[in-house]
């Protein structure tokens, strides 16, 4: 016998039985439950989505009881270990992991795109010396939309998959442009003789007229944190990819709403705050007082808590670990006992073990950014460079299933009733 849900209408005494399949019923399942048939029907209030399923998606897992973590099946803690982010890319984009052949091809592919159109440049000096990299990374990003007007055509596989490699490999260099913008430094053009990492580094990094090797640690960890951000089920900045996907707008517009969600200090851009909070705090002596502010409402100790993991964010388990390789390389951060010790007295204080709040992957990435020599200006953009394949890998699917339509929630209105106008000088002022 299927599964079902029996609800009672109290105001009529009518029953309803409602299926449940995969663990949910459908809302819209609710609307035949009324008193009048001339009524909408009952729906859910769900402010910012905490209790509704917004799609069916076959990408990332999630358990966050238990701190579990899985692309297209695979753990996280393994892809971190053997893979890298481009085949990563591959895995959350077509499902499987790429065969030798197929990862060359695709390597190849994004090599050819990795280059900026040169009115880029003269886009990007538009910008204000001091601009925000994020700023210019999402501006950007729209902008291309209007370079590739093919983009459009998002129901063409073949023009589809070419804004999706173009995607990937640009993201990088915008945000090499951007960074440099920042410093006021000239751009340096992408090298497809480079890996995709060793190229970016030195994008943003090489002087000019010099060679530029990047340190084989610093690449690795920083293809490791690719992978960790390349994508999160659907969190805040995915569903407005999806959101503004599901009008049928092209992906480089999608994307650039996609970066400004991420911008916020409560999403992607917390990483770049946490840093600022740990050198506001600046010694292990400021901790408890730090900490005392925090439980009374003084502001968010900035890398703690989530939406969906109620235990260790398997991320940050990586990132530490990562982070500790780094620093063999770079020198330890003065801001790392800053945060252990954070770490150390949230997790044994009543406040945050009682909300089950833990470090999450802003918590660490930070200090590893900084010690690889990142100003903390650009690290929601090094967010936004991996989370660009899971945006693009969601767009795709929302794009190909049949049950979605353009993104419309509902509302309840408690405004006010239907009212004459009032001519202006028969206004009475009202106190806000
Ligand atoms: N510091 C102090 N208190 C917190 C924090 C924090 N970081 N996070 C949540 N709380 C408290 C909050 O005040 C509330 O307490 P009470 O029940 O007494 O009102 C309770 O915990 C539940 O908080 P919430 O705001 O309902 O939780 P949420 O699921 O809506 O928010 C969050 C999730 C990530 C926005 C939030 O934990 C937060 O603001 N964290 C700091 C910012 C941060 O690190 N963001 C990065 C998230 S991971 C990267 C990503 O995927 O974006």
């Amino acid at each position: 016998m299927a599964d079902t849900l029996t609800i009672t209408d109290n105001r009529t005494g009518r029953q309803y039985e409602v299926p449940i399949t995969n663990g949910t019923i459908r809302a819209l399942d609710l609307r035949q439950i009324k008193l009048n048939p001339d009524e909408f029907g009952l729906m859910t209030y769900d402010p910012a989505f905490q209790n509704t399923a917004s799609c069916i998606s076959r990408i990332t897992f999630i358990d966050g009881d238990k701190g579990i973590l899985r692309y297209r099946g695979y753990p996280i803690e393994q892809l971190a270990e053997h893979s890298t982010f481009i085949e990563t890319s591959y895995l959350l984009l077509n499902g499987e992991l790429p065969t030798a052949t197929e990862l060359e091809s695709w390597t190849g592919r994004l090599n050819q795109h990795l280059t900026l159109h040169e009115n880029i440049k003269k886009f990007m000096e538009g910008f204000r010396y001091d601009a925000h990299p994020m700023g210019i990374f999402l501006s950007t990003v729209g902008a291309l939309s209007t370079f590739y007007p093919e983009a459009k055509l998002i129901f063409d596989e073949e023009a589809r998959h070419t804004q999706i490699a173009r995607l990937i490999a640009k993201v990088p260099s915008i945000a090499g442009y951007a960074y440099r913008h920042s410093l006021g430094q000239p751009y340096i053009y992408p090298d497809p003789e480079l890996s995709f990492i060793g190229n970016f580094h030195a994008m943003l990094f090489k002087r000019v007229g010099s060679q530029y090797t990047s340190d084989p640690v610093l690449e690795r960890a920083l293809d490791v944190l690719f992978i960790l951000h390349a994508d999160h089920e659907q969190n805040c900045s995915t569903s407005a990819m999806r959101g503004i996907g599901s009008s049928q707008t092209d992906p480089y517009v999608s994307l650039a709403g996609a970066a400004a969600a991420l911008y916020g200090p409560l999403h992607g851009g917390a990483n770049e705050a946490v840093l600022r909070m740990l050198a506001e705090i600046g010694t292990v002596k400021n901790v408890p007082a730090f900490v005392k502010k925090v439980k009374d409402g003084e502001g968010r100790l900035m890398g703690f808590g989530h939406r969906v993991y109620k235990s260790y964010d398997p991320r940050a388990k990586v990132i530490k670990q990562t982070a500790y390789q780094v620093f063999e390389v770079t020198g330890t951060s003065p801001l790392l006992d800053v945060a252990l010790e954070l770490e150390r007295i949230a997790l044994q204080d009543d406040y945050f073990v009682s909300r089950r709040l833990y470090p999450n992957v802003d918590f660490y990435s930070g200090l590893i950014y900084e010690a690889m020599g990142f100003k903390p200006s650009i690290f929601p953009v090094l967010f936004a460079i991996g989370r660009t394949v899971g945006w693009i890998a969601q767009w795709q699917e929302m794009l190909l299933d049949k049950d979605q339509k353009i993104a419309r929630p509902r509302q309840i209105y408690l405004g006010e009733q239907e009212r004459n106008f009032v001519p202006i000088n028969e206004r009475i002022k009202t106190e806000p």
